[in-house]
């Protein structure tokens, strides 16, 4: 039984988040999708908020489930019993700081080994950063995260706008 958890700060999901998760999902026996409970960015979404975007988003795939955590990846994926990270990889540009994680996390905890999926081409250009950037200036999203996914972000953006200073500590 090999258990993978996938950490990252997922605000919100994208179609390249579910890209993975889907792959991942088929790869592992069980796939843990940690949202950091990340207090140095400004995010769009609570932590809470992130975890019911992603569990609707996952509700297919019966050995992904989703929660969120505080603190280091490697101390997430001891405490989910797991043996591997996941990481997506959409271009050279993530590679550098990706490799140092890995590396770091390695030093830290040399039983958890970093498993690098490489982005579907499709979604090699999307990130999260990027579908709020095209909400805020009211772009079509259509191509970016399921439906539920894009109506959380209108909403958020209409009553808000993009960076939700008030959580941040
Ligand atoms: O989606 P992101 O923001 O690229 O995810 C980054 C994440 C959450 C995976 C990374 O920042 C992380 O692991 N943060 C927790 C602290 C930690 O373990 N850092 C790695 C050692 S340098």
């Amino acid at each position: 039984m090999v258990t993978a958890v996938y950490p990252g700060s997922f605000d919100p999901a994208t179609f390249g988040h579910l890209d993975v998760i889907a792959r991942a999902s088929a790869a592992f026996d069980r796939v843990v999708v940690g949202i950091l409970n990340n207090s140095a960015k400004c995010p769009l979404f609570s932590v809470e908020e992130r975890v019911k975007i992603m569990s609707d988003a996952t509700k297919g795939f019966p050995n992904v489930s989703v929660t969120s955590f505080s603190g280091l990846s490697v101390n997430f994926a001891h405490e989910s019993g797991a043996k591997v990270i996941i990481r997506g990889l959409r271009a050279v540009t993530d590679f550098e700081y990706e490799l140092q994680m890995a590396q770091t996390n390695r030093v830290l905890a040399p039983d958890v080994d970093t498993v690098f999926m490489a982005t579907s081409l499709e979604y090699a250009y999307l990130s999260s950063t990027i579908m709020k950037e095209v909400a805020l200036y009211g772009g079509d999203l259509s191509n970016f995260a399921p439906k539920e996914v894009i109506d959380a972000v209108v909403r958020k953006i209409l009553s808000r706008g993009v960076c939700n200073n008030e959580q941040q500590d």
